[in-house]
């Protein structure tokens, strides 16, 4: 069967959205049928946990009730989708997964890896990802691009370039200790080159 689990991760303005449509029909071209979905998020549940966590609120969160409702809403997305998805033989695309927990409230937060890793074994048991393709690129851009959209910013995107900056360092840190499963694409590149790169990694993928 031999069905694949892909997460994409990156700071916001990373331009995930547009490079999820062009892998998921690169994907469909051969052959595979795709579930895209997202975190946090993917089911009925899962999305009120994410406006829960979205929603700017006067009150604030504490850095452990945003890590358990991170990981309360992926162990339904796992039960409800991401297995079923995989045991059918669908390949599965998730806007970000686990890697975003260790780097925003890892990294951003400051919650301790280990703690983290904790809950993580506890919710994911063996469950990893095959490929997680990570959209680096300087905080800066990013954030040039998030106020080019003009929407109301979430809780996360109204955060300073400081905890940005500290999520970019986790995430190229996790993908220099995990060299195979996490590759790193230089999101300031142009859309061509991008797509290139991605088509290389795929292949190799498609082959495994
Ligand atoms: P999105 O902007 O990619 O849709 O993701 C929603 C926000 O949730 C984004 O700011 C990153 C954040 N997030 C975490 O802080 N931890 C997590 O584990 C996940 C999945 C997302």
């Amino acid at each position: 069967m031999n069905a694949k689990f892909i997460s994409i991760e990156g700071i916001e303005g990373a331009g995930k959205s547009t490079q999820i449509s062009f892998i998921q029909q690169f994907l469909e071209q051969h052959g595979k049928r795709v579930v895209v979905t997202r975190e946090p998020g993917g089911t009925e549940l899962g999305e009120q946990v994410r406006e829960l966590l979205l929603m700017p609120r006067e009150t604030g969160m504490s850095h452990d009730a945003e890590l358990l409702l991170m990981f309360a809403a992926r162990a339904e997305h796992i039960h409800q989708v991401i297995k079923p998805a995989l045991q059918r033989g669908d390949w599965v695309l998730c806007d970000r997964f686990v890697d975003a927990t260790f780097a925003y409230q890892g990294g951003g937060r400051g919650i301790p890896a280990a703690r983290i890793q904790t809950v993580s074994d506890w919710t994911l048991n063996t469950l990893q990802t095959d490929l997680t393709l990570l959209f680096d690129l300087p905080v800066n851009i990013g954030q040039q691009r998030v106020v080019k959209r003009q929407q109301q910013k979430d809780r996360f995107e109204q955060e300073k370039a400081d905890f940005f900056q500290q999520i970019r360092d986790c995430y190229l840190q996790r993908a220099a200790d995990e060299p195979d499963r996490i590759r790193t694409i230089d999101a300031s590149h142009d859309i061509d080159t991008i797509q290139q790169q991605l088509r290389d990694i795929l292949t190799g993928l498609l082959a495994s």
